[in-house]
């Protein structure tokens, strides 16, 4: 493994994150959600900036996302963001939080043997866990909301 290289994708991946949930502020539909998409900004902007900042210790380049949010959702998830609606952006929500434990994953056994950098993987993954579980649950409560409008 080349942890610099590992380092630079997990900072796009949380760019993505970040950028995601950034874009969608303006569009949400009330001030519970508004809050939670806030809390949630706050963490991917900390998960953001431990690997930025790994990278400045390192005398690294930061990435930059040649195409821009699309680009960087494509390399993810593998498909356009569409988040014109509550339901799509819980999906996409969903999609790409499933995808950051599944790399999280990877990369906690990867870096096994140095604990200190291991321990903020795990928090973040876990931070991601509960992103997905705000996503899911609010995703099946929307939807029932509509079978009774
Ligand atoms: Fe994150
Ligand atoms: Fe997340």
């Amino acid at each position: 493994m080349d942890l610099i290289l590992r380092v630079k994708e997990f900072y796009l991946l949380e760019l993505l994150q970040l950028k995601m949930y950034e874009t969608q502020l303006d569009s949400l539909e009330n001030d519970y959600v508004r809050h939670a998409y806030e809390r949630m900004i706050e963490l991917e902007q900390g998960h953001v900036e431990f690997y930025k900042n790994y990278l400045i210790e390192n005398n690294i380049d930061i990435p930059t996302i040649p195409g821009g949010l699309m680009a960087l959702a494509g390399k993810f998830i593998g498909k356009s963001l569409d988040l014109t609606s509550a339901e799509n952006r819980y999906k996409l929500g969903a999609a790409v939080e499933t995808k950051a434990i599944e790399m999280y994953h990877a990369f906690i056994l990867e870096t096994w043997d140095d604990p200190n950098f291991n321990r903020r993987l795990w928090h973040n993954m876990i931070d991601e866990e509960l992103h997905l579980l705000w996503f899911k649950d609010n995703q099946k409560s929307f939807i029932s909301s509509k079978k009774y409008i």
